[in-house]
């Protein structure tokens, strides 16, 4: 490029103007460039860094939970049984496998992984289940070792409900998909082999025996949070008062969480981790403080925790920002008929008239994502249960990862034709046979 040399005082004024634009440009885009930074879908060294710390949080933290798993409960005394000092038969890995439990394949050495493939391993003996722990292979769960490496206390981590493996070594064994709902977990017998349930047996009020049937009603796939809240342990029809864990991906977007809508992501992480887990941490929320509604709650004063030191409160940024990273997994090629989702789709936005509450993408409302029982056709047991005495509109995407132990908050629809056969009832929506199940084939497509 030539440049022609204007007059001094011309030269001077282009200079001006120039040096003006240069830090114009400047100011805009370190000012602009900080927010568009945080919607790149690259995201750069920063947010890596953060979305690396709450993957960390999400798998592998137990908030110190393991002052109440192990120290109080005892659970891992159960795990390692008599033969290795603690107490009863022991959990072998076959066991812990039937009980839900995954194994991480990748935390394996490539020599246990080849002993695995041979059949080598004895899958009977705790002791097994115990190494497993020592690699930090079993998801959700983290042993804690003493000096001479005996197995001295246990804690549990959000992976243990929201993750599962994709069973690529064995079935219970794989590489881990953060964010699924463990639909094979059963919660309740896991805490019933604790040799002490007193803690739970103060707080509710009765004896251990019956902490023991309660948790044991929940099944595969359930867990009850609401328990130590009102102590409401069954529903009015004498089925257990448990629901289904949800997932944790697909969340970004959608404004109230959990089936009745506590409130958002970091509200139900800090609740979760505090008042479940048992980590330390800081949890507040006067709606719990109502003895009517909460009894239990209001009673131990559950609805205002202080812990020091708090292992929680300053995890909760980059757990939140890890879990709005998480998108729902695409349901594999030929899992559902294209032809009859396309058709499906149409149902669903025209006369199914389901997109009036799954507003897509999030398939949730923007906005309150509540309603009142008989706008869904159904009983208020579990929305009573709530601040809320509301159902949030369920998310849809990724159903196909989660068909197991049915829809809807207590898995009342075995199925997703049933949850179609409800609303075309509640509805009177007039879906022919062939309708319904081109909106199934749309849900799986989702
Ligand atoms: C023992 C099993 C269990 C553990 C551990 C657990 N959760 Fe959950 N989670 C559940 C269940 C069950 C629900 C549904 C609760 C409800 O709706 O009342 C739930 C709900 C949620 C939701 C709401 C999802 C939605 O659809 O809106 C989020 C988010 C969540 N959990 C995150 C976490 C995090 C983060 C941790 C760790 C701090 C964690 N959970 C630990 C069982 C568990
Ligand atoms: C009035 C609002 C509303 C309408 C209209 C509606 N839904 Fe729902 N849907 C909900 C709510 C609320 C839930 C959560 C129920 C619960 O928690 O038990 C739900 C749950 C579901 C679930 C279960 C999700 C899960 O994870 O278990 C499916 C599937 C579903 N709806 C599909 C549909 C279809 C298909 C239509 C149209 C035929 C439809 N919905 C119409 C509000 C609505």
């Amino acid at each position: 490029m030539v440049i022609k040399l204007p007059g001094g005082r011309k030269l001077l004024y282009l200079l001006l103007v120039l040096g003006l634009a240069i830090i114009a440009f400047g100011v805009i885009n370190s000012s602009l460039g900080h927010d568009f930074s945080r919607i790149r879908p690259n995201p750069g060294q920063g947010e890596q860094q953060f979305l690396a710390e709450g993957q960390q949080i999400f798998r592998y933290d137990t908030f110190g939970s393991e002052d109440f798993w192990g120290r109080q409960l005892r659970l891992h005394e159960a795990i390692k049984g008599a033969q290795l000092g603690g107490v009863g038969p022991g959990l072998s890995p076959r066991a812990a496998l039937s009980l839900g439990l995954k194994v991480d394949a990748e935390a394996l050495p490539a020599s246990l992984v080849r002993q695995l493939k041979k059949g080598q391993v004895n899958l009977e003996d705790p002791a097994t289940t115990v190494t497993l722990l020592k690699l930090d292979a079993v998801v959700g769960v983290k042993g804690f070792f003493d000096g001479r490496g005996q197995l001295s206390s246990i804690g549990i981590q959000c992976a243990l409900c929201h993750s599962t493996v994709d069973n690529s070594l064995a079935p219970g064994i794989g590489r881990r998909l953060d964010g699924w709902a463990n639909r094979d977990l059963n919660v309740g017998e896991i805490i019933a082999l604790a040799p002490n349930l007193e803690p739970f047996s103060r707080l509710l009020g009765v004896d251990q025996e019956t902490v023991r049937r309660v948790v044991r009603a929940w099944g595969p796939g359930k867990f009850d949070p609401q328990l130590v809240l009102d102590g409401k342990a069954f529903r009015p029809d004498g089925k257990t008062a448990a629901v289904l864990i949800p997932p944790a991906f697909g969340l970004a977007g959608i404004n109230l969480h959990t089936w009745t809508g506590f409130g958002s992501i970091p509200y139900w992480n800090a609740f979760v981790a505090v008042l479940e887990m048992h980590g330390h941490g800081t949890f507040y929320d006067q709606r719990l403080s109502d003895p009517a509604q909460f009894p239990v709650a209001a009673r131990a004063g559950l609805w205002n925790v202080r812990s020091e030191p708090d292992l929680v409160s300053s995890k909760l940024p980059a757990l939140h920002f890890y879990q709005l990273s998480l998108e729902s997994p695409k349901p594999p090629a030929g899992s559902y008929d294209q032809a009859a989702a396309g058709r499906g789709r149409e149902l669903f936005n025209g006369k199914g008239d389901c997109h009036r509450c799954h507003v897509p993408p999030t398939f949730s409302e923007p906005g309150h994502n509540l309603h009142r029982p008989e706008e869904i056709g159904i009983d208020s047991f579990q929305a009573d249960r709530s601040p809320t005495k509301g159902y949030r509109t369920a998310p849809l995407k990724g159903l196909w990862t989660h068909q197991k132990g049915g829809f809807y908050h207590d898995g009342r629809f075995r199925t997703l034709l049933e949850v179609i056969n409800h609303y075309n009832y509640v509805f009177n929506l007039n879906l022919s046979e062939g309708e319904k199940a081109d909106l199934v084939e749309y849900l799986k497509s989702l």
